[in-house]
């Protein structure tokens, strides 16, 4: 089965209604998630210019604005914009509601950012996607992304014959089809690779980024070495990234 413009519709509208209860399902504690989102995105370290793909709420944006230059944040849902906006009232951060798929600017970013998006993007749209990223980087920009681990894929259900797209409902009964694509870093990496966008990917398993948490610049992607040193940070960020990911995608919220 094939993701079709009207699954894309129907993802989008999902979030549409979701909005309102999102921060609740998707993260359970929101003001401790506020505390592990801080921190986290302490540890990716964002600086000069960002763009937030598909900010949702804008608790990742809050995060950002503290350590950025300024931001630039869109999403396609304009309920989930308009809370974002009523939290994030810092002077550098500019919300929009748009789709990152037909989005166009002349800006370009030192840093682009997202957040449990990657997985929402149709695997026939990964090059266009990551095309557009290229095209919309400074030179020596940095992508920095947190998702869904491929071993969480159980929790969802798939449609038969949609390896990527599973059916969702929302409190008041109505059911959506969107599209989860849980990611495997290593197979990220693999597709990545020889790409001009650095990717952070503060994943547990199988993470072949030496940034691991502490991107630097001027270092390309390359293998870890340092086993001890990748186990400890494999459990630190399984505890810190996974633990508030795995909430985002329940389906009976
Ligand atoms: C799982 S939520 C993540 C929200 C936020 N980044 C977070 O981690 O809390 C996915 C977000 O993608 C947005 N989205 C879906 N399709 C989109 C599109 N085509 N363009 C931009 N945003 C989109 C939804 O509105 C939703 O806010």
């Amino acid at each position: 089965m094939r993701v079709t413009d009207e699954v894309l519709a129907s993802q989008a509208d999902y979030y549409r209604r979701r909005a309102g209860e999102y921060d609740v399902t998707a993260y359970g504690d929101v003001v401790a998630a506020r505390a592990r989102i801080a921190r986290l995105v302490a540890e990716m370290d964002p600086s000069g210019t960002v763009l937030e793909i598909a900010c949702g709420t804008g608790l990742w944006t809050e995060a950002l604005a503290g350590l950025a230059e300024s931001v630039t944040a869109i999403d396609v849902a304009p309920e989930a914009v308009a809370i974002a906006r009523d939290r994030v009232r810092s002077n550098n951060v500019r919300f929009e509601v748009a789709d990152v798929f037909s989005w166009a600017t002349a800006a370009r970013f030192d840093v682009i950012f997202f957040s449990a998006w990657l997985s929402h993007v149709p695997v026939s749209r990964f090059e266009q996607f990551w095309r557009l990223l290229r095209g919309l980087l400074a030179a020596g920009g940095r992508v920095l992304f947190v998702d869904e681990h491929v071993e969480g894929r159980d929790k969802e259900t798939y449609l038969p014959g949609g390896d990527e797209i599973v059916e969702r409902q929302l409190r008041d009964g109505s059911r959506y089809r969107i599209v989860k694509n849980f990611v495997d870093p290593e197979r990220l990496v693999r597709r990545l690779r020889g790409d001009a966008v650095r990717c952070m990917c503060p994943w547990p398993r199988g993470c072949r980024d030496p940034s691991h948490g502490q991107p630097r610049k001027g270092v390309r992607r390359r293998h870890c070495t340092a086993r001890t040193r990748r186990q400890r940070r494999r459990r630190a960020l399984q505890s810190s990234t996974s633990g508030l990911l795995n909430r985002c995608s329940d389906n009976e919220p």
